[in-house]
């Protein structure tokens, strides 16, 4: 397994996953967490695909940060780009987050405007738990109608999705915990919504060039105060904790609500 050792506030030997999942429980909530990898020059992709950027140590933290979710959010645009299956933990991350309180798998929510997602997907098909789709009420009614089968469809925005609503409608659910991975146009909107609380950045040792996107895509800027939480170092990738400044205390963790 690659080590990962902390560099900041702590430095430290090689951290096991019990002392990383430690170090990454999110405040018992509501909180937004958002999950990306970046080159060093700013690309989050390479040919077009995430995956190119991360080695074992992001690996490994992404799949971490996931147990902690009551729910994991994306856009459908990487749903679409990156060919995501179900949103189906491991039995062992089964395991572990019932013996934390969590529900057995988070739940997967999407959120897209045009509804063009196929519902023969393994999104669909493989989820262990039926999905949530955020969209807009003036999605396509065939599409709307394909989709309802196999999710649950909630409408927050007449023309595009609100991300406080969206926010909103999963606290209202109890999914207080809110993991997000992506990608640039919804970390964009929901920057813009101040509704972020938390980036996990992991910056790739590696220069991309070409005309990739960076982590937030956006018409307006949306200058947002950030702290830093923590600082990891697996090989030669940094993998960066921020939160939003004045935005509560990061490291309370644990389960309790
Ligand atoms: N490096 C990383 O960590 C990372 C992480 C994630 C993604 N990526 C990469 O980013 C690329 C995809 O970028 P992207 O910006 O298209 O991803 P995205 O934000 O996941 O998807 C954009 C799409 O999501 C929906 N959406 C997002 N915000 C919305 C809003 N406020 N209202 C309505 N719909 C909204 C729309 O879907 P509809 O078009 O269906 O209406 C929109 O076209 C891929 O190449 C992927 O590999 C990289």
């Amino acid at each position: 397994m690659t080590s990962i050792q902390s560099l900041w506030p702590t430095p430290g030997a090689d951290l096991t996953d019990e002392q990383l999942l430690e170090l990454y429980a999110p405040p018992a909530g509501p909180w937004l967490r958002m999950n990306f990898i970046s080159s060093l020059d700013g690309a989050v992709t390479r040919d077009g695909l995430s995956g190119g950027l991360g080695d074992e140590a992001d690996h490994r933290v992404f799949e971490l940060l996931r147990r902690w979710a009551d729910v994991v959010l994306l856009g459908a645009g990487t749903a679409r780009a990156e060919g995501y299956g179900g949103m189906r933990l491991p039995e062992e991350a089964e395991r572990w987050r019932v013996e934390q309180g969590l529900a057995a798998q988070p739940v997967f929510a999407l959120v897209t405007r045009r509804l063009d997602l196929d519902p023969a997907s393994p999104i669909f098909t493989d989820a262990p738990v039926t999905p949530l789709i955020f969209t807009a009420s003036e999605a396509p009614a065939d599409r709307r109608a394909a989709l309802s089968e196999v999710a649950e469809i909630v409408d927050v925005g007449e023309t595009v999705v609100d991300p406080a609503v969206v926010r909103a409608q999963l606290e209202a659910r109890g999914h207080r915990r809110i993991h997000s991975e992506g990608g640039p146009t919804l970390f964009g909107a929901f920057l813009e919504a101040g509704v972020v609380d938390e980036l996990c950045l992991t910056l790739a040792p590696t220069l991309e060039a070409g005309s990739a996107m960076r982590i937030t895509q956006a018409p307006q800027s949306a200058p947002t105060a950030m702290e830093l939480a923590g600082v990891l170092r697996g090989g030669d990738e940094l993998l960066l904790r921020y939160t939003k400044s004045g935005g509560g205390d990061p490291g309370a963790g644990g389960v309790t609500g």
